[in-house]
């Protein structure tokens, strides 16, 4: 099965095998035949922030549970919602009906179900802020249960998907606690100054969604995974040292004393941004993207970042990691 228009790097890769199952059940035969096969597994969404082989072996999963629902928990709304749903079409729909928490996660790529797996964040906001609980399938048993925001050890970019249950479950339903009391969250980049006196969450989406189509490619037009590179971390020491030699860089200290730093600034200063070797290049609007051009591969891909890292690191001592996943 050709996978390559299935992840938005484009990167060819032909897996053995393909499932889409549609309800849970459908997922726990589909576990469970793979199990009796010895099929290795692998779970996909969207495909918006993976890096694929060439070679896939066994089964690649995407689970297609596009139900949404509503219910009401006093003054805020609960939002049920499956794994296969699109995000940013949720998005704009609960921001249509007046509710907040998420209009700033617009345009957002991929499906509701891999967006715990990094805690997607955009804007000043991240999942986890309305992530009330999600449920989850183990790979090895096909039985379900709850987890609940702190069950999730959510971090930027990171939760125990990445970690301790990477590879055990897939994620099959979330629950999200959005509020109808206005809930402005402006205070990120020029996003309030875009936006006139009490703008509604629809409002907040669309503005996102100009932003992010003026800085990112559309994977449509031009292959790419969003950010390639997590903003680091560092300790202050280290953020004041840089400081030092450059005033203007961009840096946000955080609540346990370290700073984190902005990838794409860094990358900037190397005189990366619109740079291309060969099938890949360093976006010219947004330096943290890299894009596909066509033609090239993983291992291509890879190369190419590496290269993009080292300089980096040369001049500012600061490690760059990448941000979609190994597969
Ligand atoms: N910058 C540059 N040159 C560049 C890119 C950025 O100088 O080429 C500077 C900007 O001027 C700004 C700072 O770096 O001062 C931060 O840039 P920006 O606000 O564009 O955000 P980012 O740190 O590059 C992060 C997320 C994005 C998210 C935006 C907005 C990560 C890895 N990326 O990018 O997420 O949309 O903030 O919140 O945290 C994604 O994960 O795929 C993604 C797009």
């Amino acid at each position: 099965v050709d996978l390559t228009s299935a992840n938005t790097l484009r990167l060819p890769c032909i897996a053995d095998y393909y499932a889409e199952p549609a309800s849970l059940d459908a997922l726990r035969r589909t576990l469970a035949y793979a199990r009796r096969k010895q099929w290795p597994v692998t779970l996909l969404g969207g495909g918006s922030n993976v890096l694929l082989p060439p070679r896939l072996a066994g089964l690649a999963i995407r689970p297609a549970l596009n139900q949404w629902w509503l219910t009401r928990d006093g003054n805020d709304v609960l939002v049920h919602v499956g794994a296969g749903v699109n995000w940013h079409a949720l998005v704009l729909n609960t921001a249509a009906r007046g509710l907040w928490g998420i209009e700033n996660l617009a345009l957002i790529p991929g499906d509701c179900g891999a967006a715990p797996v990094q805690n997607i964040g955009a804007y000043g906001v991240e999942l986890a802020d309305s992530l009330q609980a999600l449920q989850v399938m183990e790979l090895a048993t096909g039985e379900t249960r709850w987890l609940n925001n702190a069950d999730c050890a959510f971090g930027y970019r990171d939760s125990l998907f990445k970690n301790a249950l990477n590879g055990r479950v897939v994620i099959t339903q979330l629950v999200l606690r959005l509020s109808r009391q206005p809930a402005l969250k402006l205070h990120y980049g020029d996003l309030a100054s875009r936006l006139s006196n009490a703008p509604s969450p629809l409002d907040v989406a669309n503005a996102v969604s100009a932003i992010r189509q003026e800085k990112l490619p559309d994977p449509k037009q031009l292959a790419n995974a969003g950010s390639f590179f997590k903003n680091p971390i560092v300790s202050s020491q280290q953020a004041l040292a840089l400081l030092a030699c450059y005033p203007g860089m961009p840096h946000f200290p955080l609540s346990n004393g370290q700073t984190k730093l902005a990838a794409g600034w860094l990358i900037d200063q190397c005189g990366l941004k619109g740079t291309r070797e060969g099938a890949f290049g360093v976006h010219d609007r947004q330096a943290l993207v890299l894009v596909h051009l066509g033609g090239g591969d993983r291992e291509g891909l890879m190369r190419f970042a590496d290269s993009l890292v080292e300089q980096v690191n040369a001049r500012f001592n600061v490690l760059l990691e990448p941000e979609p996943r190994l597969i």
